[in-house]
């Protein structure tokens, strides 16, 4: 092939799934986008906020199904970390529910959420800078008893930058190589479903390119992704389901496609 990258991922189909693809419902906060039998993951008609503050998350709606990868975008302060920690047990929930396969989870801790099998990389101190690679995936397998050396050498296949690196510092590392150590780490509790926010924040466009590349490869050994994305096109290209937030509520909720066709998502969002 004359040109090795030119078949990247980003506009890779076969990561689709056509069960389950709605219409873009605009304004469509309260609405449970819930798929008949419910999706993998779902943060039903969420309302929360931080300690005693005013509320955040206004009857908002997130969720993703086996086998997909769902993608939250919007602007700046919209609640898209919220709505992540509160799917991840880190703010007490006012109102709605979390389910895990059906499961009610909306009151379990992190941790426990974490032994139920979800995996979260958070925006921002999402790696142990001081340690090396090697011992931030170790430290991602803490609530492993049994053997881990199988799950790290899949890490390393998928990122093989981290196994040249293992020995170094991760704080030494670029940021896109953060960003595989932070997604690792969460991989190493081989998890049911991978929580992503802004994986790709602050890299290069080859390096977003790459790194969305190994989220699909993710995805593909059916692992369920829910990924906040400040780059918002190319994140719904690869999206089989968006959600658009607008001040902690549900704006626009659709395919990826119908997301990018979308005149007033373009508009508004997507810089037209
Ligand atoms: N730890 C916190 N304590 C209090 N308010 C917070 C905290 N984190 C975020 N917020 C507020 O919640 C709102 C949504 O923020 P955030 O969820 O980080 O937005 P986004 O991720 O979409 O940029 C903002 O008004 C922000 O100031
Ligand atoms: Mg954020």
């Amino acid at each position: 092939m004359s040109d090795p990258y030119g078949d990247r991922g980003n506009k890779d189909l076969s990561v689709g799934n056509a069960k389950g693809m709605g219409s873009v419902i605009p304004k469509a906060g309260g609405t449970s986008f819930a798929a008949p039998g419910g999706p993998f993951l779902i943060g039903d008609s969420m309302t929360a906020g931080y300690g005693n503050g005013p509320d955040i998350l206004h009857d908002c709606t997130i969720a993703v199904e086996e086998g997909e990868i769902a993608v939250i975008v919007g602007p700046n302060g919209a609640g898209k970390s919220t709505a992540m920690k509160a799917v991840f047990g880190m703010l007490d929930m006012r109102k709605g529910h979390v389910r895990l396969d059906g499961e009610d989870i909306t009151d379990l801790s992190p941790q426990a959420r974490v032994a139920k099998g979800m995996g979260f990389v958070p925006q921002t101190s999402n790696i142990f800078t001081s340690m090396t690679v090697e011992e931030n995936l170790e430290m991602g397998a803490f609530i492993r008893t049994d053997d881990f050396s199988d799950t790290m050498a899949q890490v390393y296949d998928l990122f093989p930058i981290l196994k040249e690196k293992r020995l170094q510092a991760a704080g030494e590392l670029s940021g896109g190589q953060r960003q595989q150590v932070a997604v690792g780490r969460a991989l190493m509790t081989q998890p049911k479903v991978l929580m992503l926010d802004e994986p790709t924040a602050g890299v290069s466009p080859i390096v977003m390119d790459e790194l969305f590349d190994r989220i699909i490869e993710v995805a593909r050994t059916g692992i369920p992704i829910l990924m906040v994305e400040q780059n918002a096109r190319q994140a719904l290209e690869i999206a089989d389901k968006g959600y658009v937030l607008v001040q902690g509520a549900n704006a626009y909720a659709g395919t990826g496609k119908e997301l990018l066709a979308d005149p007033e998502v373009r508009k508004s969002f997507l810089g037209g």
